[in-house]
């Protein structure tokens, strides 16, 4: 549960209300003025919409990619303008005397987007001028940018110093979800945990090891557990310096009565490529020139069983390399199987609610997280800076 106050615990008629969203949303390689998917923009709607119906007068922000890379937020501000049908005109830059302006006369219920935060490299610094600049702008903030709270940037957590602070209805939202899904869970509880390396997972699995009935293994990391375990994984990926911790990531999760669950057969490949040679085998005995890519059938029916008997399901990472349509299919029948469960289903963000949304399933989940490391820092049970700043709710 949030214990932070919301938009709905100030008074913001008539003020001027910085909003922190994330719309580090993708673009399209060939024409990056294309966005490939605005989930991020849609959800934060809610808050924005909210916040114009009750006059205020919104200056939104957010970065997009990366510091250096100078990207404009200009399809954002188009595509915010035909969802909310007015204009959202992009101010070019965020500390200049025509931006201040420029709020300055803004009326209750009008809109604009401040350029990307990251075109100054004090954000990433959190430098304190800065964010006493970007504050001065508004009276309240709103940060909902649930994406990016695991950042303490001047956009997020600097500007707090400066202005009462709350949050909005996306962060709530992730938070209910999230939070809840992962501590008061309907039992019982199973995590499916993928993706390429132990070494980010670490921590997540360790706190999972203390929440969860069932813990399901996918993707590449899967070989440095098959390896600890002993046998042969061919030229898989594996992380040697981490097969101690995997050995004692095992042993907690027997000492915890966590049903731990490893995959019976993998899809492998003698390389990483659409038109590679396949086969189906155990993921201890792979052919020392193939590695493996995918779970196997034999995987997808022990992990489908989990899901079709869960109270919740909790994913994160990958179960094969499914950018590859090859070794997509464990990945999509996975999120088919929990789209049809009846269980609360939660996508941890980035490359889980990418495949999710690839596979056309979001709908039919109970929650799709916006946020990839924001996320899975809080499935570490990690305190999110951009959040923890925010005002504690009244007792
Ligand atoms: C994300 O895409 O996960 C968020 O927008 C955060 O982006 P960052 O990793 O560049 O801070």
């Amino acid at each position: 549960m949030l214990n932070k106050k919301t938009v709905r615990d100030v008074e913001v008629s008539g003020k001027r209300v910085l909003v922190r969203c994330d719309f580090n949303v993708p673009l399209d390689k060939e024409d990056p003025s294309k966005i490939t998917s605005d989930k991020r923009i849609v959800e934060s709607l809610k808050t924005i919409k909210y916040l114009i119906n009750a006059g205020a007068r919104v200056i939104l922000c957010s970065h997009l990619g990366k510091t250096g890379q100078n990207k404009s937020l200009a399809p954002v501000a188009k595509r915010l303008s035909e969802y909310l049908e007015k204009d959202v005109p992009l101010l070019k830059d965020i500390v200049s005397d025509s931006t201040k302006e420029f709020v300055m006369n803004m009326e209750d219920g009008d809109v604009c987007l401040l350029e990307n935060t990251r075109m100054y490299e004090e954000e990433e610094k959190n430098d304190a001028e800065f964010s006493r600049k970007l504050a001065s702008l508004a009276e309240i903030f709103v940060n909902d940018a649930f994406g990016s709270a695991h950042r303490a940037h001047a956009s997020t957590e600097g500007v707090t110093h400066y202005l009462p602070s709350v949050a909005g209805f996306l962060i709530e939202k992730e938070i209910a979800a999230l939070d809840g899904g992962i501590n008061n869970p309907k039992r019982p509880l199973v995590a499916i945990v993928g993706g390429s390396k132990v070494s980010s997972k670490i921590a997540v699995l360790t706190n999972l090891l203390d929440k969860v009935d069932s813990l399901l293994i996918g993707g590449a990391m899967m070989f440095t557990f098959v390896k600890a375990q002993g046998g042969n994984i061919g030229k898989s990926l594996c992380e040697d310096d981490k097969i101690e911790v995997a050995k004692e990531i095992i042993k907690k999760a027997e000492e915890k009565n966590v049903k731990f669950v490893l995959p019976i057969d993998v899809v492998v490949a003698d390389e990483m490529s659409e038109v590679s040679n396949t086969f189906v085998c155990k993921p201890n005995e792979i052919p020392d020139d193939y590695m493996g890519l995918d779970i196997g059938p034999e995987t997808l029916k022990l992990f489908k069983d989990e899901i079709a008997t869960a109270g919740t399901v909790v994913w994160n990472g990958p179960v094969g390399v499914f950018e590859i349509n090859k070794f997509a299919v464990g990945t999509n029948e996975i999120a088919t199987a929990m789209a049809q469960s009846e269980a609360v289903t939660i996508i941890g963000g980035g490359d889980s609610a990418a495949a999710v949304e690839k596979a056309g399933l979001s709908e039919q989940m109970s929650h799709v997280s916006t946020g990839g490391g924001a996320s899975l820092e809080l499935m570490e049970g990690k305190k999110l800076p951009g959040i923890e700043a925010l005002e504690d709710k009244d007792e």
